[in-house]
């Protein structure tokens, strides 16, 4: 079933609660093997599983990255049917947020290096839209790809410092038979930009 408010997802969400664990996988669509690993393992540890589709416009420090993001609902609907994701929640963004933040998570140390040097605010508004969608599904699993790996780290501290009583699930990378990490944005690499793309992996 496809959800788009935040109340419609809680009170569907309620009703399954007492049925055993509930597993989020929370995602930006466009989805692909990757996140179907994901949400395959969180089928198989979980009796109910809830996967989250928002391109969540805070975490976008240059507004033409949102824009060129691939955005594929219909095809993502038809992969988690297939593989037996129960709920889809894919809120507007008015939904998400009806008024301007005035609170946000501040990231420390974990965001200052790596991709975060690069992409001011970047994990701030990772690490915000986690704590809404936590909040909002109150989880006891959530499935994360470990080929992100800073992103999968800020979450993890997220957690454990403000106290969220979930289990984050780092889920292995799939890759490219060249080696080449599954990622949604791949879709933009010209066939130059693809090859050079595989010196992260050696
Ligand atoms: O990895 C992603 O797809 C996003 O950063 C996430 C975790 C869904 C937050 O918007």
């Amino acid at each position: 079933e496809i959800v788009d408010t935040i109340a419609a997802l809680r009170s569907r969400v309620a009703t399954r609660r007492s049925a055993g664990p509930l597993g989020l996988v929370p995602t930006m669509g466009a989805l692909h093997e990757g996140h179907a690993s994901l949400i395959r393992q969180a089928r198989a540890e979980c009796s109910t599983v809830v996967l989250s589709i928002f391109l969540n416009p805070i975490q976008y420090d240059r507004p033409e990255d949102l824009e060129r993001y691939p955005r594929s609902l219909d095809v993502d609907v038809a992969l988690c049917a297939s593989l037996g994701v129960d709920f889809v929640f894919a809120p507007s963004v008015a939904e998400m947020y009806p008024v301007p933040l005035e609170c946000r998570v501040e990231v420390g140390r974990l965001a200052d290096h790596l991709c975060g040097k690069f992409r001011p605010g970047h994990f701030s508004g990772v690490a915000t839209v986690v704590l809404k969608l936590f909040e909002i599904v109150q989880q006891d699993r959530a499935y994360f790809g470990e080929k992100d790996a800073q992103q999968l780290a800020v979450i993890r501290r997220l957690v454990s410092d403000v106290n969220i009583p979930t289990t984050i699930i780092g889920v292995p990378t799939v890759r490219e038979p060249d080696g080449l990490a599954l990622s949604s944005r791949n879709q933009r690499l010209d066939s130059r930009e693809r090859q050079l793309a595989l010196a992260l992996v050696r």
